[in-house]
């Protein structure tokens, strides 16, 4: 039986390789994406995302537009053009009418909610309005695992992982919320390097979503390489489907973890008690490891199905 999940997203390259792994590999059921801002303003991150789904041979799987700040954030006029628009061609699906924070506060409280697992790998700003909208959907939901934070330090600045900086409000909402949590953060993803020889791979698949996944991974990939001098690029959302697809396949060790949000340096911090001491319970499971060559694996597993779309009705 298919995994059920909502993948949450701020679509950028790696998101839409998470799009594409979760909308084809025959372990997951992908119910709906949610779109969030995060990697751009939202009316980037939102046709971003509908490329994905449109060039990746997904358009049934619907799309719902979502929170366009974070939370404690003052509104900014997005002119829509910064951000890192998908070389993709123009989607051909359009968003669902629907408010992502309305569809998740329906949808949870419905019959299969219980059975599906949120997947947010962008900031968390959707579930936490859901959640501060209605605390009780905390019950409701069985199990996150997400992309973001880093248990041991930073990532987009000394201190923070960009998902979690971007709404670091948001984030102590979602991480204190009660639900089972499987954090795949920066330690595991730096350890799933993906490199231009596993593109090449991709690239003789020649589906869709192939095709589509190695567009939008190679130039991000040879920029880390030039930038950073890793030997390959880190595909971090991948990561948290990857571990979907296949339970087990991130090493985990379950520590306390809160959200800092007021110091001057270390705003945005996964603060985790990796040695116990705090005596504090701990509610997330941290993933510490990954198996590379599995992790490669099964992205091109995922890649390479040809799988006909589940045609199901949606109200637009
Ligand atoms: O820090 C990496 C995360 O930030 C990824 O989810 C990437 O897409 C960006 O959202
Ligand atoms: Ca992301």
């Amino acid at each position: 039986m298919a995994q059920k999940i909502i993948l949450d997203v701020d679509t950028g390259n790696d998101d839409a390789v998470a799009i594409l792994m979760a909308g084809h590999h025959p372990a997951i059921e992908l119910v709906a994406v949610t779109v969030t801002h995060g990697n751009a303003v939202h009316a980037v991150t939102l046709p971003n995302t509908l490329k994905a789904v449109s060039a990746g041979n997904l358009a049934h799987v619907p799309v719902y537009p979502g929170a366009v700040v974070a939370l404690t954030e003052d509104p900014k006029p997005s002119s829509g053009l910064n951000g890192r628009v998908l070389d993709l061609p123009e989607p051909t699906v359009r968003p669902q009418q629907q408010h992502a924070v309305d569809f998740l506060r329906e949808y949870y409280h419905g019959p299969d909610g219980p059975q599906t697992i949120y997947v947010p790998v962008g900031p968390l700003t959707n579930l936490a309005l859901a959640l501060r909208l209605d605390p009780g959907l905390a019950r409701r939901i069985p199990r996150i695992v997400t992309m973001g934070g880093a248990y041991r330090g930073g990532g987009r600045n000394p201190a923070a992982e960009f998902n979690i900086l971007a709404d670091p409000e948001g984030a102590r909402v979602v991480y204190n919320a009660g639900i089972p949590i499987l954090m795949v953060g920066l330690e595991v993803t730096e350890q799933a390097l993906v490199t231009p020889a596993d593109v090449e791979r991709l690239k003789a698949i020649d589906t869709p979503q192939a095709r589509v996944a190695a567009a939008v991974m190679l130039d991000e990939i040879l920029w880390m390489i030039q930038e950073y001098g890793w030997d390959g690029g880190q595909i971090f959302d991948a990561c948290a489907v990857a571990e979907i697809i296949e339970p087990g396949l991130v090493s985990t060790t379950p520590m306390w973890v809160d959200i800092e949000v007021n110091g001057s340096l270390t705003r945005g911090r996964t603060v985790a008690d990796i040695s116990g001491r705090t005596g504090r319970t701990s509610n997330v499971d941290v993933g510490i490891g990954i198996d590379r060559a599995r992790f490669v694996e099964i992205m091109i597993e995922a890649l390479s199905v040809i799988r006909q779309p589940t045609i199901r009705p949606h109200t637009a």
